[in-house]
């Protein structure tokens, strides 16, 4: 969807459609005002039938209606005007595209952004609009041989600022819209491609085709041969047990000066989790395709950062490969030795995401980074800790894990603390290796963690468990995009600085 920005008054709008707010209880936004008094009172009178009383989720679409130059006016409902808070707003939002969707309006003036939402930004009502409507028409097809078409879809919003001295503000807040919704998108396309199809090669290939488009971005990748010179033995043991040879992809973003010292994001690619040899149920076990949604985010990330240009150096770290079962696999009480020189213990073939990770966290002090940032569908308990709504964040540097959650709630794509005691590393001791990759039943969330913050010890490092927010399962099962708000906001807060 194409989207641009505009002032103006609503009954003048040359358009297939005018979108404007109604609250509880039959009360205009002020640009339905405009409209009603345009059209003679007609909106009131609709209202006072009964026709829409403002219940949020309400819609009402009009048609010729007299003295405004627009084809069609949608009446949203919004609820109680005081009660208009982010979730609410981004669902009006939401319901307005996918209401236009089907009809035969191609194109749309919305004034949504003039909705007063508890104590937001005109710049966060904007980029909330274009991300949410973005989000709402998304759709997966590539694999249908007939794409579930919609008859007259709709392809253009114009978003309307109140004054023309709110439009340069506009067009910044419309151009982060566009771009965290372009890596949004590519996040959920990569997590949605199907195992057989995203392949660690694969991966590699779409890394480098994204490379290729922007001159601030260059790519590497690291085959099997590199990896085992360089001893990343943990990676490579999570590899064994599959015939796709893993790939180490790199991504550099010059935005900065040569020696500025880089963010590292570093993204968990398991293009398929069987669980390997400690194999998984096989109900939903096809939802393992989104365990490379880590690197997906990375990737995303890439593709927003190069629309928007940022100021920053920034390095992104992919260990991509399958995790499968296999006369070669890797077998519960394996010992591996890590990049780090720290031997493992594999007590569980199915905790191969920390396997990969920590090669990938050693390998990033090369960089000498600011801060690292590690990204991954990590553990099942995570969903069962914080649900589908938060992210985990665990860290070992308190400034890094504010500004990762202050980040979230700025984007409404939120991340909550948990614990890295000291304490809770007791659980991965180990009788025959310096540690174990399992940490037992009691807070697998925070001993995932643990293991991780082993190989950062010299580094200001957070890491983020995507488990419950990098996709959702069920009838509506899709690939959600998560974390590339957060990640990209934490970046436009650094650059801002
Ligand atoms: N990719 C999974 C984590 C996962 C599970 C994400 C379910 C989303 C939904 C990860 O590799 C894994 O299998 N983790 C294990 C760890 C356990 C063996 C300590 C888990 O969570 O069960
Ligand atoms: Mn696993
Ligand atoms: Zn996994």
């Amino acid at each position: 969807m194409k989207f641009s920005i505009r002032s103006g008054s609503p009954e003048q709008q040359r358009s297939a459609c005018v979108i404007v707010g109604v609250f509880e209880k039959r009360r205009l936004s002020m640009a339905g005002q405009h409209l009603d008094e345009a059209s003679g009172g007609l909106l009131t009178e609709m209202l006072r039938r009964g026709d829409m009383d403002g219940k949020p989720g309400q819609t009402l679409l009009l048609h010729a209606v007299p003295d405004v130059a627009a084809e069609r006016v949608l009446l949203m409902g919004c609820g109680h005007e005081r009660e208009l808070v982010d979730s609410r707003f981004r669902t009006v939002v939401r319901k307005a595209a996918t209401t236009l969707n089907e009809t035969g309006a191609v194109e749309a003036v919305s004034y949504l952004a003039e909705l007063p939402v508890k104590g937001r930004s005109q710049h966060w009502k904007l980029r909330q609009e274009v991300e949410s409507a973005a989000q709402a028409l998304y759709r997966f097809e590539q694999f249908k041989s007939k794409p579930e078409t919609t008859y007259r879809p709709l392809r253009r919003m114009t978003l309307m600022v109140t004054d023309r001295q709110a439009l340069a503000a506009g067009r910044r807040a419309l151009a982060e819209g566009v771009a965290i919704a372009a890596g949004k998108e590519l996040a959920q396309d990569l997590g949605n491609t199907p195992p057989n199809v995203c392949t660690p090669a694969w991966l590699a290939r779409q890394a480098a085709a994204l490379a290729k488009g922007q001159a601030s971005i260059t790519h590497k990748v690291l085959k099997e041969k590199d990896m085992e010179k360089m001893g990343m033995g943990a990676l490579l043991s999570v590899a064994r047990g599959s015939r796709q040879p893993a790939k180490f992809i790199i991504l550099e973003y010059k935005g900065a000066k040569k020696g500025d010292r880089p963010v590292v994001l570093v993204g968990k690619g398991v293009t398929f989790d069987s669980g390997g040899i400690s194999i998984k149920p096989s109900a939903a076990m096809d939802e393992m395709k989104y365990d490379m949604c880590g690197a997906a985010s990375v990737l995303g990330v890439f593709r927003a950062l190069g629309e928007l240009r940022l100021p920053l150096n920034v390095v992104g770290l992919i260990p991509a490969t399958e995790n499968l079962p296999d006369g070669d696999a890797s077998k519960p009480g394996d010992i591996v030795t890590s990049l780090s020189g720290q031997t493992i213990e594999i007590l569980n073939t199915d905790a191969e995401g920390r396997l990969i990770l920590c090669d990938a966290l050693t390998y990033a002090e090369r960089y000498r980074p600011e801060v690292i940032i590690d990204i991954a569908t990590l553990t099942g308990a995570c969903i069962i800790a914080l649900g589908h709504q938060a992210s985990a964040v665990l860290g070992n540097h308190s400034p890094l894990v504010h500004d990762l959650i202050r980040a979230g709630n700025e984007s409404g794509d939120r991340a909550w603390e948990l614990p890295l005691w000291e304490e809770y590393q007791e659980q991965l001791k180990s009788n025959f290796a310096d540690m174990a990759n399992i940490g037992g039943r009691p807070a697998g969330t925070i001993t995932a963690a643990c293991f991780l913050s082993r190989f950062t010890e010299k580094q200001h490092w957070a890491h983020l468990d995507i488990a419950g927010t990098a996709w959702q399962s069920g009838e509506k099962k899709n690939a959600t995009g998560r974390p590339v708000a957060l990640l990209t906001q934490y970046l436009l807060d650094r650059a801002a600085q």
